[in-house]
């Protein structure tokens, strides 16, 4: 299996396994998001000779799947795209969305396999996608990077290229290209020490600056996943943003990678030397409500890492609060429930870490202020949403 899999990575196209458009019956469109741009998604799988696989079963080399969302210029007719390759559809099938709750949300065999983005069709015509600055993002433990492309798509289509890292054995399911698939170790998340957490961390921070390494100098890499493209990236002014461990990997990449100009924790508890160190960049905390800098050693709702970490922001900094949210409120998970027709009960809700707040407006509340943050870090953009509290957003509130 293993091997396969790196033998493989020769014959590579992009994106062969999401892009099948075999037009189903049933298939259910997720939002098209309504910037600007139309997307293009290529994924690939990266593979750094230079580092080990963490939390893997045997020896191997640090390997991984990134999926790019990239703006197009123009106009093009979008073509559906699986949310998700087979194997992982009928994994979450079969799970529960949720890493706390017994009784979660398992989904008829199929439901993931219907969904579907819409994103431009395949053709070499990217005159100018390359300038768009880039963003990095890492998902939640537990949580494979798919669950957040909907996200990433709408932020991309506001002039983003989106790059969303996997982080194999610390998410539920990472599939490569040729169908193997890396779970998640649960003897190490279950039990998960802080010891654990700091060292997932600091992957997950690594990998952001391979993946930057990688757009910048490694053409064959750049042409797989932008078709046209021809050169390297332009990486010396990035942002990233993650949600939960991703958030803690966006503050331990800055830490060490001065590219990363800006970054955003979607509601992640944060871990390692950065804590202390603080940054010296703009950043921003998303908070599900009740999710308060608190001194001490808190974890959960009363976080004392957000108040050290806030203590030791020294550039531009902001802790803003989402109004009857959880955890999962940022991810995908609330608009793909919504576009499926389903109505999670309060029990199955909360275990889910899901309110009754839609997924429509909790995609829009998300990436509308992720979208700010970016444009004032990356496009030198004024916003009064970073300002404080305006009347379109009054589920929004701002922890000074
Ligand atoms: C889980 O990770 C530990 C520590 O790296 C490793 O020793 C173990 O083999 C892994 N277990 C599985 C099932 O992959
Ligand atoms: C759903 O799929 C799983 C795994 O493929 C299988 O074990 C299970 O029996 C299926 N359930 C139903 C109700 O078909
Ligand atoms: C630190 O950042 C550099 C790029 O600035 C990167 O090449 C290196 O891998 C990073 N090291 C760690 C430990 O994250
Ligand atoms: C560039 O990417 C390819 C995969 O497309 C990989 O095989 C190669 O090792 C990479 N080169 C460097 C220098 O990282
Ligand atoms: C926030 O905390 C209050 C007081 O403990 C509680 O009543 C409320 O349900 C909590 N809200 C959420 C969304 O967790
Ligand atoms: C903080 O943790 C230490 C042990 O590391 C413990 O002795 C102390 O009581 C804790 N303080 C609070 C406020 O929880
Ligand atoms: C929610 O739905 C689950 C599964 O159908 C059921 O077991 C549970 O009793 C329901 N809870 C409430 C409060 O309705
Ligand atoms: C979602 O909620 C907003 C208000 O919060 C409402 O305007 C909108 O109609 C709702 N959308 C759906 C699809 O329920």
């Amino acid at each position: 299996m293993h091997f396969s899999r790196y033998v493989s990575l020769c014959f590579i196209t992009t994106s062969s396994l999401l892009l099948t458009t075999t037009a189903k019956a049933d298939q259910v469109l997720l939002p098209k998001p309504d910037g600007a741009f139309e997307v293009g998604l290529s994924t690939m799988e990266l593979i750094d000779k230079s580092r080990l696989q963490l939390f893997a079963p045997s020896v191997q080399q640090r390997h991984f799947m990134v999926s790019l969302f990239y703006p197009i210029h123009s106009r093009k007719s979008t073509t559906p795209a699986n949310y998700m390759p087979p194997e992982t559809a009928a994994f979450e099938d079969g799970s529960e969305l949720s890493t706390t709750g017994s009784a979660g949300l398992v989904s008829p065999n199929g439901t993931f396999e219907r969904l579907a983005l819409q994103v431009a069709g395949k053709s070499p015509q990217t005159q100018g996608t390359l300038d768009f600055p880039i963003v990095l993002f890492s998902p939640g433990e537990a949580t494979t990077r798919l669950f957040y492309s909907v996200i990433a798509q709408t932020i991309a289509s506001s002039g983003y290229i989106v790059i969303t890292m996997d982080a194999p054995h610390d998410v539920d399911i990472v599939e490569y290209p040729d169908g193997s698939v890396d779970l998640i170790n649960t003897t190490v998340t279950n039990a998960a020490t802080i010891a654990d957490a700091d060292l997932a961390v600091s992957v997950r921070a690594q990998d952001a600056s391979f993946v930057l390494d990688q757009l910048c100098n490694n053409a064959s890499v750049v042409s797989q996943l932008i078709p046209g493209s021809s050169h390297g990236l332009d990486v010396r002014n990035v942002a990233m943003f993650g949600h939960s461990l991703g958030g803690a990997a966006t503050a331990a990449a800055m830490l060490n990678d001065s590219r990363i100009a800006g970054g955003i924790a979607m509601d992640g508890t944060l871990y390692g030397p950065v804590v202390q160190e603080g940054l010296d960049r703009p950043f921003m905390l998303m908070a599900h409500t009740n999710h308060t800098r608190v001194a001490g050693n808190g974890t959960g709702d009363a976080d004392s890492s957000w108040f050290n970490f806030w203590a030791n922001l020294r550039g531009f900094k902001l802790d803003i609060m989402l109004a009857n949210s959880l955890h999962y409120t940022f991810s995908d998970v609330p608009i793909v429930l919504e576009t499926l027709g389903i109505v999670p009960n309060a029990t199955i809700a909360t275990n889910l870490q899901v309110t009754d707040l839609n997924g429509s407006r909790a995609l829009q509340i998300v990436t509308t202020y992720v979208t700010a943050f970016l444009d004032k870090v990356l496009k030198y953009k004024t916003s009064p949403l970073l300002q404080g509290p305006v009347a379109a957003f009054p589920e929004v509130t701002f922890e000074r």
